[in-house]
């Protein structure tokens, strides 16, 4: 027998909203939302004034109120209300990619002690049901790496300009359809990325990350030069979030790929993510489907209230074999590394250089880097430096101190 679930929601944006289109349309969920609080008073909304309360405490003092569902946009303020919900006893449901990757090991911990369940399947490349597969599928530690498309808004930017379109018109278009973050920093410098690949982590390894740990680049300044090199070669740029295990390591960062044609992820397109799983047995499986937007993020919240419905607690099953993993950036990879100024190429010492392209426009270098150089600079601040990861498997940074080049690849 399913339970009642008396929902009070928080935030009534572009999900919330959508949230409650599609809960009033599921009539197969034995749920109702009882109260809505939201920050802003008069702003225009699709329901009336007197729908929404202003006070937290509205939903968090009121004990028929079994569940939480956080749709704000502020992680800070989203941090102290599913605390102060833990500790009223109530479940809670977030989509704040944020949040979690900020705050996830204290708020597992504070909802095990309570034996209360913390669900956030939308909070990763929202309509595609990863999490839960990482839990429950993929539950022993046979994976060996995983990688996507984890925002829409860059992913939107990214297949429009392809076409043609500014980088401007595009990102402004994405604001409009409702993909983007409401600091769209967050989304086109691969913070949000980082934040979907650290949950991902956490679910698919076991293993605890924190933003600070993670590289994320984004494609704020990618040129018509870079796009032009990705044409003549037939790929296509993708931001990509990207972990891999290796040994009792895992490796992991947000950055442009150039991506082959037939790659899994070269045709997915506009606000659409894809989640690639490498397993032991399995090969790789590939998820597709829509990442940002109001119903498709609404539906993988609504998956979560069903879930609750039944009692649904993530185990962190992998916890246990991910004491002995670590998370490390001692890798290299093959990289395009691209400037209309030639010096700035030269302050990176590459392993090994496959192509040098010099003229009085732009000059790039293709070739084996160490990790750890890329790390030297914030790339998302350098408007005149642009890299990109190309389709090679990582190598150990072993490899380049080895006399013998021994092949040691993954990914
Ligand atoms: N800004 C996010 C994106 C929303 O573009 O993917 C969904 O998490």
């Amino acid at each position: 027998m399913s339970k009642k679930l008396n929902i009070g929601l928080f935030g009534f944006g572009c999900v919330g909203e959508g949230l409650y289109e599609v809960l009033n349309k599921s009539n197969l969920l034995n749920a109702e939302i009882k109260s809505i609080v939201v920050k802003t008073k008069n702003k225009k909304r699709t329901l009336d004034e007197s729908y929404f309360s202003y006070d937290s405490n509205v939903i968090l003092e009121d004990p028929e109120i079994n569940t939480v569902v956080e749709l704000i946009d502020d992680a800070e303020a989203a941090y102290i209300i599913v605390k102060k919900a833990f500790e009223k006893g109530k479940n809670v449901v977030s989509a704040n990619k944020k949040l979690i990757a900020e705050h996830l090991d204290e708020l597992i911990s504070i909802a095990k002690g309570k034996n209360l369940s913390f669900l956030y399947e939308a909070s990763v490349c929202a309509s595609i049901p990863i999490i839960r597969n990482l839990e429950e599928y993929y539950n022993n530690d046979s994976l060996s790496g995983i990688q996507g498309i984890c925002n829409g808004t860059t992913n939107y930017i990214l297949t429009q300009t392809n076409y043609g379109k500014d980088y401007k018109t595009a990102l402004k278009e994405a604001q409009n359809l409702g993909y983007a973050e409401s600091d769209p920093t967050l989304d086109v410098d691969g913070f949000d990325s980082k934040y979907k690949l650290q949950i991902l982590i956490k679910h698919a390894f076991g293993i605890s990350t924190s933003p600070e740990d993670i590289f994320n680049y984004g494609v704020r300044y990618v040129t018509k030069e870079n796009v032009n090199y990705a044409l003549e070669k037939n790929y296509h740029i993708k931001l990509i979030s990207h972990a891999v295990k290796l040994a009792d390591k895992v490796f992991g960062f947000v950055a442009p790929h150039f991506i082959k044609a037939d790659h899994p992820v070269y045709a997915v397109e506009n606000e659409f993510n894809a989640v690639i799983v490498e397993a032991l047995f399995t090969d790789r499986q590939l998820f597709v489907g829509k990442g940002a937007g109001s119903h498709p993020t609404a539906s993988a919240v609504l998956s979560d209230i069903s879930a609750l419905q039944y009692n649904y607690q993530y185990e962190y099953k992998k916890a246990e074999s991910a004491k002995e993993l670590y998370f490390s950036n001692d890798f290299a990879i093959k990289i395009y590394l691209g400037s209309k100024n030639e010096i700035k190429l030269k302050t990176f010492d590459f392993h090994e250089k496959d192509e040098i392209f010099q003229s009085r426009e732009y000059n790039y270098i293709t070739g084996w880097i160490s990790f750890s150089e890329l790390l030297k600079l914030d790339f998302n601040k350098e408007e005149d430096l642009f890299f990109a990861v190309l389709p090679e498997p990582f190598k150990s940074s072993e490899y380049f101190k080895r006399s013998e080049k021994e092949e040691l690849l993954f990914a």
